[in-house]
């Protein structure tokens, strides 16, 4: 008689604290027991030699959603689950996008029906608000956030879906009363809009010019502007897909200030450069994603703000927009410009060798830290900690058993995604997952898919600490008192 439904035996269990070599007890789809020499499983996995990591969190990628300019992902829940089971992660955290004169809650309905019916893996939904009408921010945001929704989207740029200061002010003061995560796009959208026409008017369409449109400033500037709004309400927020160090100085010094600022990379700036958009005819246009991959310098130093300690998530933000096809990234056939190209690069499945091989495997990153970035960090961001991003009794059995000596040449044919492209096409990594366990089922082995389409839960966010508020500013504004304030004023 079996004491486990599975027993993971003798790997070396890592979290965000620790290594020790053990065995995990799943029983009921939970983990039931980290220990030595725990009695049988009617399923046994030797793990002597791997790596049990938690099964990877990405916080931030775009699945079944509509670009700005109304493109569709490549990428359904079936596939984006499928690609992120295959590479390490167990739990996805897509975005609920409002388009302008839509109610949000008729999107996060549709947005669940769609998740619910085909996710392999389990997530939880994010919001974007793009029309903070008065309906939004007095009705619908409260009573989603309410219901487990409790971390929302907004963009600086991009036309269809940008904030002015005022409006992102007034989703703030949401945010702060109710308990949620603010995350946001930081570009300068005018700045950016300014020299892509200047850019355009004088011929220079190709992809590389995305890059010059968006110099390190444009990101800089609304780094700084969205921390000075937050500071003013004092409301934590969270800078997504920083790409740039003069962003990442903002953020270090915005903390310095006291301010909860949190702040996410992602794998296509350690990886990727603006070389890459420089490429024959429109092939660069694989690479363009906002902000853009800066110059090869720029990767070390992110690298060396990892180190530091300044980035709390690192997320894929995949976003799957093929290159070819009618459907593709080139919209306008061979006379796409720059400013109609799709914004987004796929990489969820490869969010975690990539980290893995970079960090871990050259010495930049220990083994805790790169779980705490990819999984437990997330987890607790986003309020579904302890549950997921941790082996402990008691939590979801969500492992990813990780080959920490395999090497695999990254390539599209492998990959489990709808897409036609992966940026990273040819590169090799140390380090690659060999099972996928979500709630106690194998759901991929050694590269093959092996869950039910539909089989993945919503997860309801707990309202997280991160949003709470750090309250001691000296410049906080207090509405019922008329005043700026500080604590305890
Ligand atoms: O270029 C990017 N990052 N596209 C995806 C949408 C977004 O802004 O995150
Ligand atoms: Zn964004
Ligand atoms: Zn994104």
């Amino acid at each position: 008689m079996a004491d486990f439904d599975l027993v993971i035996r003798g790997g070396t269990v890592v979290t965000a604290s620790d290594s020790v070599v053990a065995d995990v007890g799943v029983k009921d789809g939970l983990i039931e027991a980290v220990a030595r020499n725990l009695g049988p499983g009617s399923r046994e996995i030797d793990a002597d030699g791997l790596l049990v990591l938690p099964g990877g969190v990405d916080s931030h990628c775009h699945i079944e959603q509509k670009s700005s300019m109304g493109m569709e992902t490549a990428d359904d829940f079936y596939s984006g689950t499928a690609s992120a089971a295959c590479g390490g992660t167990t739990t996805i955290m897509p975005f609920a996008p409002q388009m302008p004169g839509q109610s949000l809650r008729a999107v996060v309905q549709d947005y669940r029906a769609r998740g619910d019916a085909k996710a392999v893996i389990d997530y939880a939904v994010h919001l974007i608000v793009s029309d903070p009408t008065e309906q939004v921010l007095g009705q619908e945001l409260p009573a989603l956030i309410a219901d487990g929704y409790t971390s929302f989207k907004i963009y600086m740029t991009y036309d269809a879906m940008k904030l002015d200061d005022r409006q992102i002010l007034e989703v703030l003061a949401v945010a702060r009363r109710e308990g949620a995560l603010v995350m946001v796009h930081a570009e300068n959208n005018e700045c950016l809009a300014f020299l892509s026409d200047l850019l355009i008017r004088a011929g220079h369409t190709e992809p590389r010019y995305h890059a010059t449109a968006r110099p390190m400033p444009v990101e800089r500037e609304a780094t700084h502007r969205v921390i000075s709004l937050a500071e003013v309400m004092d409301v934590p927020i969270l800078i997504v897909h920083v790409s740039g160090i003069e962003a990442a100085e903002q953020i270090r010094w915005a903390r310095a200030r006291g301010l909860k600022v949190y702040a996410e990379t992602c794998p296509q700036y350690l990886f990727l450069s603006e070389d890459d958009l420089d490429q024959p005819g429109l092939e660069g246009a694989k690479f363009m994603c906002s902000p853009p991959p800066r110059d090869k310098a720029n990767q070390e130093k992110l690298w060396r703000a990892i180190q530091a300690g300044l980035f709390d998530v690192f997320s894929s933000d995949h976003a799957p927009y093929r290159y070819a096809g009618t459907d593709g990234k080139l919209m306008d056939g061979p006379n796409t410009n720059f400013k109609r190209i799709a914004n987004g690069v796929p990489g969820l499945e490869v969010r975690l060798p990539l980290l893995f091989h970079g960090g871990v495997g050259q010495g930049r990153i220990d083994l805790s830290t790169f779980v705490a970035l990819t999984s437990t960090n997330p987890a607790k961001m986003y309020g579904v900690h302890p549950r997921k991003g941790t082996i402990a009794v008691g939590s979801d059995a969500d492992i990813a058993i990780w080959d920490a000596g395999k090497e695999v040449t990254i390539t599209q044919a492998k990959m489990h995604d709808a897409m036609d492209y992966t940026p990273y096409e040819g590169v090799t990594v140390k380090g690659w997952p060999v099972i996928t366990i979500s709630r106690g089922d194998v759901v991929c082995e050694n590269g093959e898919l092996t869950a039910e389409k539909g089989r993945g839960l919503f997860l309801p966010c707990a309202k997280p600490a991160s949003a709470v508020p750090s309250g001691h500013l000296v410049t906080a504004f207090n509405p019922a008192a008329g005043r700026m304030q500080g604590a305890g004023a």
